[in-house]
């Protein structure tokens, strides 16, 4: 009969050791899947800039549009619903019937001619104000959905 004997102290020693094992193992993990870093708080403020001299006009200052003419940015369920959608309307443009939040809206917006870096800078703008809790967008994003 063989009795596994492990003193006291190396019982420690090796539960130590996997804690500091396992929280490399953790660190290591988490700043692999770090996201490419995004200043969000720049960007939004770049992006209000954009705003300002590109959408403000009809989406208005807190967004809120103007109700059956152009549809609101603020709290719209059509913009939250899909990111890549927005950055093809601002890219392009887009008419046709669409329903935000209830409301039906058929006039046409023309793209705007701005670099990946404005959009992505409006968008986060748009997607994080006027209530809005939308995530972000680079401008590689942007780049990858103008190929398209
Ligand atoms: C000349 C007025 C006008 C300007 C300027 C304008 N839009 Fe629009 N926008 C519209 C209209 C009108 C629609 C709805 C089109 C339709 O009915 O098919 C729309 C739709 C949208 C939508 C989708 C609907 C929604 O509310 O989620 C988004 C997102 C959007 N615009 C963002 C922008 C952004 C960002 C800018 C600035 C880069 C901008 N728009 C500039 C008039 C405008």
């Amino acid at each position: 009969m063989t009795i596994t004997y492990i003193p006291f102290g190396m019982k420690s020693t090796i539960a130590l050791t996997l804690v500091v094992a396992s929280g490399i193992l953790m660190f290591g993990l988490s700043s692999f899947q770090k996201k490419p870093a995004i200043d969000l708080k720049a960007s939004m403020a770049r992006g209000r800039e954009t705003y300002v001299t590109y959408c403000l006009s009809c989406h208005m200052d807190q967004g809120e549009g103007i109700e059956g003419v152009y549809p609101p940015l603020a709290k719209a369920d059509y913009l939250l619903a899909d990111k890549n959608r927005a950055i093809r309307q601002v890219l392009y443009g887009t008419s046709g019937e669409m329903t935000v939040n209830g409301k039906k809206y058929n006039l046409e917006m023309t793209g705007v001619d701005i670099t990946d870096q404005e959009v992505s800078d409006v968008m986060n703008y748009i997607l994080n104000s006027f209530g809005n809790k939308g995530g972000t967008v680079t401008p590689e994003q942007v780049a990858t959905i103008r190929k398209k």
